[in-house]
C-alpha cells in the first residue's frame, strides 16, 4: 500500500525534526537527501534513500517504488543573502529540483505533496498580520523561488490530479523538546541561534541590524514558530489531502510578535548568560515587522500550537546550543 511519506531533506533542520515526529506516530516514511547542507546523524536511525534531488533516476527509484503516497519537500536552500549574490544556485535547486520531483511524481502517481514554503513570498507587507490572500510580492530571489514552485502547483493538480499543501512559515525555531535534534545551519544566519551562540562563547558578539525601526523598541519583529508546530502543521496537512480538503496555501505562525530586543532578552532570561551584542546597520531585504494571521490552519487544518511561548522556543534551542557548545 502506498501509505508512506517520502521526507525529502529529512537531514535538515525541520526535515528531521518532522522525520522523528513521524516515527514517533510510527507512521511509515522514508528520507532523500543527499547531505549538502544535511546531517546524516539527524536522521536518528530512519530509513535513507541517499541521493540528489536533480537526479532523475534517484527519484524515479524512490517513487517507482510504489511505497509512497506523500512527499514532504523540505530540501531548499535558505539563506536570502545567498540567494541575492547567487540566484542561479537558488533557482536551479529551489525551483529546477522540485519541478524534477513534481514530475517524477506525475510519473509514478504520487498524488500528495506537501511544500515548505515561506513568509518571504509576501514581501513587504501593506498590513499586518498578513493573511494567505495578501499580495505576493517577494523582495529577493530566495522568495521568489518558494512563490514559483508555489504558483506551478495548480497546473499539476488540474493535469495530474495533484493534492498539495504550501505552508508558509513564518520564523521556524526551537528544537526537538526532548533534545535530541536541534537547528545546525553552517553558516548560521539566524536570531535566535545566534542570540544563544552569543550566550554559550561559541559567537563572541551578536551584530543586531538596526534599532532605528519603525517598532516600538526600534528592532525588528518577526513571529517565531515552534519546529515541533510546524511538523503537526505538516501531519494536519496531509490529513486534509486525505480526506479531499482544498489544496492551497496555509500560513504558519503564531500570529504574535517579537523584537530583536525582547528575543535577546528570552536568551538572557533562559541561559542565564549575558549575550554579548553590537549594533549595525539595517539588513538589505528586512521588514520591520512580520507577523502571521495563521486563521486558516487553525480553522480549516485545526493546527493548535503548542510552544508558542517564546521562552519555551529559546529554551529549547539553548539545550540544543549547550549540547552542541559541549556545555551540556
Ligand atoms: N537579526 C539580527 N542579527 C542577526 C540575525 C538576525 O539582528 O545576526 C534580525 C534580523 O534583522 C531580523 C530578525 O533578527 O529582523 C530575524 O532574522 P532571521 O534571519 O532569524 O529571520 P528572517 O526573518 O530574516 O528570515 C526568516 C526565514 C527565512 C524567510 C523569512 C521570511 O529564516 O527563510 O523569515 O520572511 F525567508
Amino acid at each position: 500500500m502506498s501509505n508512506s511519506i517520502l521526507v525529502v531533506g529529512g537531514g535538515g533542520y525541520i526535515g528531521s525534526h518532522m522525520v522523528r515526529h513521524l516515527a514517533e506516530r510510527s507512521l511509515p516514511a522514508a528520507v532523500l537527501d543527499d547531505f549538502s547542507t544535511g546531517y546524516r546523524d539527524a536522521l536518528l536511525g530512519a530509513e535513507l534513500l541517499e541521493g540528489d534531488l536533480g537526479d532523475a533516476a534517484t527519484l524515479d527509484r524512490a517513487l517507482g517504488s510504489g511505497r509512497f503516497g506523500c512527499v514532504m519537500h523540505f530540501a531548499s536552500f535558505i539563506q536570502v543573502g545567498e540567494s541575492v549574490g547567487q540566484p542561479a544556485k537558488y533557482y536551479a535547486n529551489n525551483v529546477a529540483n522540485t519541478i524534477a520531483l513534481l514530475n517524477a511524481m506525475a510519473r509514478h502517481g504520487v498524488r500528495r505533496f506537501i511544500f515548505s514554503s515561506s513568509a518571504a513570498v509576501y514581501g513587504e507587507p501593506e498590513r499586518v498580520p498578513i493573511p494567505e490572500d495578501h499580495p505576493t510580492r517577494p523582495v529577493n530571489p530566495y522568495g521568489r523561488t518558494k512563490l514559483m514552485v508555489e504558483e506551478l502547483l495548480p497546473d499539476y493538480a488540474r493535469a495530474y490530479g495533484l493534492q498539495w499543501a504550501a505552508l508558509r512559515y513564518f520564523n521556524a525555531a526551537g528544537a526537538d523538546p526532548a533534545g535530541r535534534l536541534g537547528e545546525r545551519h553552517e553558516p548560521e544566519t539566524h536570531l535566535i541561534p545566534l542570540a544563544l551562540r552569543a550566550c554559550s562563547g561559541r559567537l563572541a558578539k551578536l551584530t543586531v541590524f538596526g534599532e532605528d525601526w519603525p517598532t516600538p523598541d526600534g528592532t525588528c519583529i518577526r513571529d517565531y514558530v515552534h519546529v515541533s508546530d510546524l511538523c503537526d502543521a505538516h501531519l494536519l496537512a496531509l490529513r486534509h489531502l486525505e480526506a479531499g480538503g482544498e489544496s492551497r496555501a496555509f500560513n504558519l505562525g503564531n500570529g504574535g510578535g517579537f523584537s530583536v530586543r525582547q528575543v535577546i532578552d528570552a536568551a538572557r532570561r533562559v541561559s542565564g548568560r549575558e549575550p554579548a551584542c553590537a549594533f549595525a546597520a539595517r539588513r538589505p531585504g528586512d521588514a520591520a515587522v512580520l507577523v502571521a494571521d495563521a486563521t486558516a490552519a487553525r480553522t480549516v487544518l485545526g493546527w493548535k500550537p503548542r510552544f508558542d511561548a517564546l521562552d519555551t522556543i529559546v529554551a529549547h534551542a539553548w539545550a540544543w546550543e549547550k549540547k552542541m557548545a559541549g556545555l551540556a
